[in-house]
């Protein structure tokens, strides 16, 4: 099956769609395409979680592309991140009606914006969030079977600049492999 209709018939999520959106738009179509020549279909292109992106398949992608281009895999997602976030509020524009504030729209992730994507993709693999406060720190701890911290960092970052909510983002990894880890939050200067 020819690769442009495995992935319009299997990889339907906005996260792996977006991923080939980015690299088209960054590296031309012609590396797209060696991405997913290079890309084993681990299931034979053959999903049954229909609308859910396989992740594993993300993930060989990412590695793909950076042996192509020389470019860190981490960094590549927190590229990725920056280029969603900004997807994230044309296509749902209605998660930011009301909120003029990074901070806030982060701590809003979890308990609202998460739950009514799930309520539209029942079947998203989404992470989980715990946030907490202390003077003017908000600690956010992200967790994740996905092992998308880079991914994280890349939304958090491309969050407070989309809100122009200057803050320092201090990154803790709680594991070896991005599947928990702590983002501490301070308000920076705006000078
Ligand atoms: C309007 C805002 C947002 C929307 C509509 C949204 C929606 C989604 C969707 C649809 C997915 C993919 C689910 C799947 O493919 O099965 C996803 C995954 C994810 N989201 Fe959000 N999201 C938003 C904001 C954020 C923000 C601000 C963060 C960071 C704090 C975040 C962190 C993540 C991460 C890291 C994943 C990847 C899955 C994982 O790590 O397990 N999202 N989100």
């Amino acid at each position: 099956m020819p690769i442009e209709e495995r992935v319009a018939a299997d990889m339907k999520g906005i996260v792996f769609t977006e991923f080939l959106e980015l690299i088209e738009q960054r590296f031309g179509l012609e590396i797209a395409d060696r991405v997913l020549e290079s890309t084993p279909l681990a299931s034979g292109g053959v999903y049954t979680a229909v609308g859910s992106y396989p992740h594993q398949e993300l993930v060989a992608m990412v590695c793909s592309l950076a042996e192509i281009t020389g470019e860190a895999p981490a960094d590549l997602l927190r590229t990725f991140g920056q280029h969603l976030f900004g997807r994230f509020a044309a296509l749902y524009p209605a998660f930011f009606h009301g909120v003029d504030d990074g901070l806030e729209f982060l701590c809003r992730v979890e308990d609202h914006i998460h739950v009514e994507v799930r309520k539209l993709y029942p079947d998203a693999e989404l992470p989980s969030f715990e946030y907490q406060h202390e003077d003017d720190r908000t600690t956010i701890l992200y967790r994740s079977r996905r092992h998308f911290g880079d991914l994280a960092e890349g939304l958090i970052r491309a969050c407070l600049e989309h809100f122009s909510t200057p803050c320092h983002v201090e990154r803790t990894d709680l594991d070896d492999e991005g599947a928990e880890v702590r983002f501490e939050l301070t308000p920076a200067d705006r000078s």
